[in-house]
């Protein structure tokens, strides 16, 4: 019988159909991942392996795994999978890029409107018996300049809720084609990314996670930014210098910044981006509704399912069917 193992807790109703079908079997294993030497032992007998973004599947992974047809990602970031040590061992590598774009787009949104108005903090006060009105006077988005950084699908996505908000446009990406009509209807306008920083009062990221975008926020980037400007990342947090940013808020470079993901996730004890008012921090959670969840298991289980059966995987990086 195939064998499927998941690595993270991926659940749900696709899940559970999964599970109870005759001809495979669910290895359900959440905390596998944590433990790296038994996951190589546990993948050899694997023919489909479940992850989210916690897996390390890297090419010794891989190369303990003779049976496995398919890597399943839930979610979009395919950075925690050797993308090319599977494509080299004829393996699927199946993701679900889009199920959560929306999702990730509104938290977003979410961390624009929280550091304008300084929602988390003014929460905070209350609970601390206080009423300070005057102590939270905030900005509003409408008028104010959002700068797209990597305007694909969630790029795009946030740029057509801030436009409702009344917000202008500019974005740089240097894989977008600036004629697309969807970025005329939203009258983007393009430009440099030096340009981009310089003019934005509030900068979303949205980025995957390469060698030419690790680390790319950095002192000299933050440097160019407007003293009034609120980063947001939404995207990977290796592409922030997290030391460089932490400067920048600490001597007024920036206004503040908005962050779901971190350099290392859960970030370390006496880290100085929770150590200070300047941030509004949530754990990875732009993915977590149910209604992309639903969506992102219901795509690898399928795709698992299908590749198992001899049928082509639907949110294929690589292939449809396997090569070996
Ligand atoms: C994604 O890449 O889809 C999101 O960051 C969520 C996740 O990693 O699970």
């Amino acid at each position: 019988m195939n064998r499927i193992l998941v690595t993270e807790a991926v659940k749900g109703v696709a899940m559970d159909q999964l599970r109870d079908e005759a001809d495979l079997e669910v290895v359900f294993e959440p905390d596998l991942w944590k433990d790296p030497e038994s996951l190589v032992r546990n993948i050899a007998e694997a023919d489909a392996i479940i992850v989210r973004n916690q897996t390390q599947v890297t090419a010794d992974v891989i190369a303990a795994a003779p049976r496995l047809k398919i890597i399943a990602r839930a979610g979009a970031g395919l950075d925690n999978i050797d993308t090319d040590a599977a494509t080299a061992a004829g393996i699927v590598v199946s993701s679900a890029p889009s199920e959560n774009s929306l999702s990730v787009a509104e938290l977003a949104m979410g961390l624009f409107i929280s550091l304008a108005r300084n929602i988390p903090s003014a929460n905070q006060d209350i609970r601390n018996g206080n009423w300070n009105r005057a102590a939270f006077m905030g900005s509003e988005l409408s008028g104010k300049t959002l700068g797209v950084v990597g305007i694909g699908r969630i790029g795009t996505m946030v740029a057509q809720r801030a436009r409702t908000f009344g917000m202008k446009i500019i974005a740089h990406d240097k894989f977008a084609d600036p004629s697309a009509p969807h970025y005329t209807e939203l009258d983007v306008t393009f430009v440099e990314l030096d340009e981009l920083l310089e003019q934005a009062d509030f900068i979303t990221v949205h980025l995957p996670l390469l060698p030419d975008t690790r680390r790319l926020f950095n002192e000299e980037l933050f440097a160019k930014m407007k003293p009034s400007a609120y980063f947001v990342n939404t995207s990977r947090g290796e592409v922030v210098d997290e030391e460089a940013l932490s400067n920048a808020l600490k001597r007024g470079t920036i206004a503040g910044a908005g962050l779901d993901v971190r350099e290392t996730e859960p970030p370390p004890q006496g880290d100085a981006l929770v150590g200070t008012d300047k941030t509004v921090l949530t754990p990875h959670i732009a993915a977590f509704t149910n209604e992309a969840q639903e969506r992102v298991v219901e795509a690898v289980c399928r795709d698992s399912a299908a590749v198992l059966r001899g049928q082509e995987a639907e949110g294929f990086f690589n292939f449809p069917l396997p090569k070996r």
